[in-house]
């Protein structure tokens, strides 16, 4: 194809909040979109994939400051750091042709620049803001949005909110992007049309509070210090800066904007599809094609969510199934557009059923009986069975312009059924011909020629089909047909494997998993770390005086020497260094808590006006403080700048 007649195709993923490690969900729309982008390449198109990480705003600062670190720190360990978002793609075989940063220098300054623009304009007004805030989700809420005065995308507590602000006059295009969603097919599927229209847009839509200034980390407005710009302005314009749009880092805008596709997640269709329109008409952009809203992957029945503490984390299970597996499965089992329920039990059943028995099984036993009857080469001599053959000559030979109709309209699912039920027919196939019969009479080999062939050329328009979701098991697939031709011209080309095709032979493609036993381990796997129990807190004491506080003398001590009491399991025997000159000798019994060597030279606290009193025949001076709860006993050390015998007050 001419360079200049290729289609372009830019598809996008939402760009991830590293605010915490990404689990299965964020994987599922990943895979998704690469998926989406391997088909559109495998077809010819010129394709760019956008994916990238959001990294500003209150809950990264936040984050960043509980753990002791910068937020530049705080993100750079999630998107670069080892399992972090890179890792991860990588692990997932995920072909992006970008991955942006929110917090890329090029981003920052373009930002700035697409927000002056607005305000240029008089689309973006300074005003003050009251209203009702979401800090995890980082939206602010009228009274009427929130949904039993909750949060109406997480169910979290809301907190009110006023601070001076900049607005972006979303209200001036509600009835643009009304038209937009009711009339095109802008947004898919088409129940969330209705959801945006009901529930957003005919209440009223309000002018959108667009800059913070109750934190620091994000973009700031240049024209204003103090204010930084809403994390949502600054993440939707990813799509276009990531292409060059407003700096000279790239130079892909004019090529590849407008995308033809967004995907994203359900809860944030209210972002992209009313929010994002409005601020492209008012940059006097085109438009985004399409924006397709697809469904969570629960975990009984709730949305996944770290601090839930139910994610599922994919590492563990590429490493332990195979990157083809895992994405295969996130596929072929969830419808695109709606929720699904994600379980250890789908995930082997799909590995088993699918790929082990249907996929694996076919290949295998194919392949295998053209070495055990061929030799690994079938003769050129072979013979058709126009009655036994129609039905797998005609579903394989039709099978890519099914599969197409479904990916077209994003139904993975459908399109990899169509691919199963070939591959479910050729197995049908198998069976019916009994190749093993005609092998034990010389005269039906062409016979049996033909029906190997028939079934190895299933096999490579099933497996160049699948080439979108199992990139390396199309590639093994296709090296056992002895380097068939998977591209997409030929997958709708029945009888395109040589006739006198050489096979190469190899293990099982996907091993099958004893269910039950893989259940058990993956549950201790995945089983949170049991919480030590914690020792009930002392009982309080009763109340006492200053004064009878101050009759107790507190001193700095050092120890001079410890050792075990003969006969004792309980007691050590200390000689410290009080500041008055003399040695003083106290017993405490917290033998079975430390080794006498490991505590000489520290620095204790010892009553030193305690009576004296006899224990296993020794004599004990005072007492060391330590610190009780339940069992345990710990010696309160202070630092060694402490001077001894210094008094506690
Ligand atoms: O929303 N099942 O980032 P994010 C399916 N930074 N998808 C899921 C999921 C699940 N259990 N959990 C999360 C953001 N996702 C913004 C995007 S775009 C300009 C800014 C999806 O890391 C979720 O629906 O919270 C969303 O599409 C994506 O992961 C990123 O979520």
């Amino acid at each position: 194809m001419c360079e200049k007649c290729r289609e372009s195709f830019y598809i996008t993923t939402p760009i991830y909040y590293p605010s915490d490690k990404l689990h299965i969900g964020h994987t599922y729309c990943t895979v998704a979109t690469d998926a989406m982008a391997r088909y559109k390449r495998m077809k010819g198109a010129d394709v760019f994939f956008l994916t990238g990480t959001d990294e500003h705003g209150q809950k990264i600062e936040t984050k960043a400051k509980e753990a002791g670190v910068s937020p530049q720190q705080f993100v750079d360990a999630i998107v670069e750091g080892e399992h972090g978002v890179k890792d991860l793609w990588k692990l997932m075989n995920i072909s992006y042709d970008r991955l942006i940063r929110t917090t890329d220098d090029y981003h920052v300054s373009a930002v700035q620049k697409i927000f002056k623009q607005m305000y240029d304009k008089g689309d973006i007004y300074k005003d003050a803001y009251k209203g009702m805030y979401c800090t995890p989700c980082e939206s602010f809420w009228t009274a009427s949005q929130l949904k039993d005065g909750k949060c109406p995308d997480c169910g979290r507590e809301v907190q009110p909110a006023e601070e001076e602000a900049y607005f972006f006059r979303l209200s001036k295009y509600a009835d643009r992007v009304r038209d937009l969603l009711v009339n095109t097919d802008f947004l898919e599927p088409r129940s969330r049309v209705h959801e945006m229209v009901n529930n957003f847009i005919d209440p009223g839509l309000e002018d959108l509070c667009v800059s913070r200034t109750s934190f620091t980390w994000g973009v700031p407005v240049d024209f204003d210090p103090g204010h930084v710009v809403y994390v949502w302005v600054d993440a939707l314009f990813n799509y276009t800066t990531a292409l060059g749009f407003m700096n000279d880092r790239f130079d892909e805008f004019q090529r590849y904007w407008p995308a033809n596709v967004h995907f994203v997640g359900k809860e944030i269709v209210r972002f992209h599809s009313i929010i994002w329109p409005a601020m492209l008409m008012s940059m006097e952009m085109p438009l985004p094609k399409k924006v397709f809203g697809h469904g969570w992957l629960l975990l009984d029945g709730g949305k996944m969510s770290k601090s839930k503490g139910n994610v599922v984390d994919p590492y563990l299970l590429a490493q332990r199934y195979g990157t083809d597996a895992l994405r295969f499965f996130l596929m072929r089992t969830f419808p695109f557009g709606s929720d699904g329920n994600f379980s250890n039990e789908a995930l082997i059943s799909c590995i088993n059923t699918d790929l082990a028995n249907d996929l694996g099984n076919l290949v295998s036993r194919t392949v295998a009986m053209a070495q055990k009857y061929f030799g690994g080469k079938l003769p050129m001599e072979q013979e058709g069975n126009e009655e036994k053959d129609a039905q797998l000559l005609e579903l394989a030979g039709g099978l890519r312009d099914r599969y197409e109709e479904q990916m077209e309209k994003y139904a993975f699912q459908n399109a990899l059924a169509e691919v199963f039920k070939v591959i479910g027919r050729a197995n049908k196939y198998i069976d019916e011909n009994e190749p093993w019969r005609l092998a034990k009479d010389e005269s039906l080999k062409p016979r049996l020629a033909r029906v190997l062939y028939n079934l190895l050329e299933s096999v490579r328009i099933c497996a160049g089909l699948l080439r979108p979701f199992m990139p390396a098991t199309t590639d093994e697939i296709m090296t056992r047909l002895g380097g068939a031709d998977s591209r997409w011209e030929s997958l709708n080309t029945w009888g395109n494997l040589p006739q006198d095709v050489a096979v190469v032979g190899g293990g099982a493609l996907f091993p099958r998993i004893d269910l039950e036993a893989e259940l058990k381990t993956l549950e201790e796997l995945t089983a949170a770390p049991q919480k030590p129990e914690e020792d009930p807190l002392p009982e309080p004491l009763p109340e006492i005086t200053f004064d009878d506080f101050q009759k107790v003398e507190m001193t700095v001590v050092k120890v001079l020497a410890c050792e075990k009491v003969k006969k004792s399991e309980k007691l050590l025997k200390f000689t410290l260094d009080d500041g008055t000159g003399t040695p003083r000798q106290i017993l405490s019994g917290i033998a079975k808590y430390y080794q006498p060597e490991e505590l000489v030279g520290k620095t204790l606290v010892a009553v030193t006006n305690l009576a004296p009193r006899k224990m296993m025949g020794q004599l004990s001076c005072g007492m060391l403080l330590s610190a009780e709860r339940g069992e345990k006993l710990n010696l309160v050390m202070l630092d060694d700048g402490v001077q001894v015998g210094s008094r506690l007050v």
